[in-house]
C-alpha cells in the first residue's frame, strides 16, 4: 500500500497542522510505504517572497524529521525536486471540467476573503491530483479540509481512465475523525490565517501567554461545569496529556473547585512536554543541514523513479508517446 501527503511550506507548524496530518502520517510509515513531501510549487499560489519560500521548506523539514518521520521507511522530498509532476499536471487539467474547480471551498473562500486569485490558485486542485496519482497512491492522510481536494482527485483520475483507458489507481482520503478540526486559542479551527495557533516549536514564553490567554467565561472556580467536555482548554488537553490525566481534569472541572488558570497551566506544562524529545531533536538536526539535505536528495532519486514509469504509463494511454 502507497500512502502519500504533502504540507506547504507557508509557516511554523502548530498543533492542527501536527494532529490534523503530521502525526497520523508519521504513524502511518509502519503500516505501507510512504511518500511525504514538501509542496513548494502550492506554496506559489499564496507566497511570493523566495527567501522566505527556502527558509520554510528547511523549518518543514526538520519539524518533520524532529516529530518522527523515519528517512528509512519513508521516501522525503520536495515537491519541484519531481519535476515530472508538473506534466502530469497538464495531461490532467485536460480532463478537469472548470465547474469541478469552481465549486472548490478552499478556492472559494479565498475569493470571499478578497484575495485576487492567479491561475495557479484555481489550478491548485489539478496539481495535488498530480501529486497523488503520480505515484499510485492508495491513501492519502490529511485533515478535513483538505477532503474535497482529495474527492477532486479521485474524479480527475477516473474521467481520465474513462477517456483513455485504466491508467490511475483512485486513492482514498484518510481522516482522523477525533483530530479533524483541532480548535484554535479562540475556538475556531486552529489556521495561521487566523492567528490563533499554538507553535510546536515556537518561543517558550509567547506559548506560555498564548495558552494562559485563552478566554473562559466567567463562572467561578467553585461552580460545577456540566459542559466540562466542551472546554477548549480540555480539548486541547486531550491531544498532549495522557488520557487519564485529561480524564482527570475534566471530572474535577464538571464537578466545580478547578479554576481556569490551574487548568490552563496543566495545559501549558502538559504540551510543553509532549514536544520536549523532538525540540532537541530538532536542535541537532539544524546542526546537521547536510544529513538533512541528503534525505532530501535519497528521497527525491526514489520518488522520481516511481513518477516517471507513472509518467510514462500516462503518455502512453493518451497517445504522448
Ligand atoms: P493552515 O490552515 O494553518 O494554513 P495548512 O493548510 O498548511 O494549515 O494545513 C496543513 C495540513 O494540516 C493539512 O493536512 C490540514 O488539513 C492540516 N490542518 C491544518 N489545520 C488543522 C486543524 N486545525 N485541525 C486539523 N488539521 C489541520
Ligand atoms: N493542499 C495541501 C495543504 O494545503 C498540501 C498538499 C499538496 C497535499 N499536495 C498534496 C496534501 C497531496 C496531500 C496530498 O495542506
Amino acid at each position: 500500500m502507497r500512502i502519500l501527503s504533502g504540507i506547504q511550506p507557508s509557516g511554523a507548524l502548530h498543533l492542527g497542522n501536527y494532529f490534523g496530518m503530521m502525526k497520523p502520517a508519521i504513524e502511518l510509515q509502519e503500516k505501507g510505504e510512504a511518500f511525504y513531501f514538501i509542496a513548494n510549487y502550492h506554496s506559489m499560489t499564496s507566497l511570493f517572497d523566495a527567501g522566505e519560500r527556502r527558509q520554510n521548506t528547511l523549518e518543514v523539514a526538520l519539524d518533520f524529521l524532529a516529530c518522527g518521520l523515519d528517512p528509512k521507511k519513508t521516501v522525503f522530498f520536495k515537491q519541484s525536486d519531481v519535476p515530472e509532476v508538473t506534466e502530469l499536471t497538464w495531461l490532467l487539467t485536460t480532463v478537469t471540467p472548470m465547474g469541478l474547480l469552481e465549486r472548490a471551498h478552499s478556492y472559494k473562500d479565498k475569493i470571499s476573503k478578497g484575495i485576487s486569485p492567479n491561475h495557479g490558485l484555481f489550478a491548485y486542485p489539478v496539481l495535488m491530483a498530480a501529486d497523488i496519482l503520480i505515484y499510485d497512491s492508495n491513501l492519502v492522510p490529511v485533515g478535513r479540509d483538505q477532503k474535497q481536494h482529495v474527492e477532486m482527485t479521485r474524479d480527475i483520475a477516473m474521467k481520465f481512465n474513462e477517456t483513455y483507458g485504466q491508467t490511475f489507481v483512485i486513492p482514498e482520503p484518510q481522516i482522523r475523525e477525533e483530530v479533524a478540526v483541532v480548535p484554535g486559542v479562540d475556538g475556531q479551527k486552529m489556521s495561521k490565517s487566523y492567528g490563533n495557533t499554538i507553535e510546536i516549536f515556537g518561543d517558550e514564553r509567547a506559548a506560555r501567554k498564548k495558552i494562559m490567554g485563552i478566554v473562559m467565561d466567567s463562572r467561578t472556580p467553585q461552580e460545577p461545569k456540566p459542559d466540562a467536555d466542551k472546554n477548549l482548554a480540555i480539548q486541547l488537553l486531550k491531544l498532549v496529556a495522557p488520557a487519564k490525566v485529561a480524564k482527570d481534569f475534566e471530572d474535577r472541572l464538571c464537578a466545580g473547585g478547578l479554576g481556569y488558570g490551574d487548568l490552563k497551566k496543566a495545559l501549558f506544562e502538559h504540551y510543553w512536554n509532549y514536544f520536549a524529545a523532538a525540540r532537541t531533536k530538532r536542535v541537532e538536526l539544524a546542526a546537521n543541514l547536510d544529513y538533512v539535505k541528503q534525505v532530501l536528495r535519497d528521497g527525491t532519486a526514489k520518488a522520481r523513479a516511481v513518477a516517471q514509469q507513472v509518467l510514462k504509463r500516462a503518455k502512453a494511454a493518451s497517445g504522448l508517446d
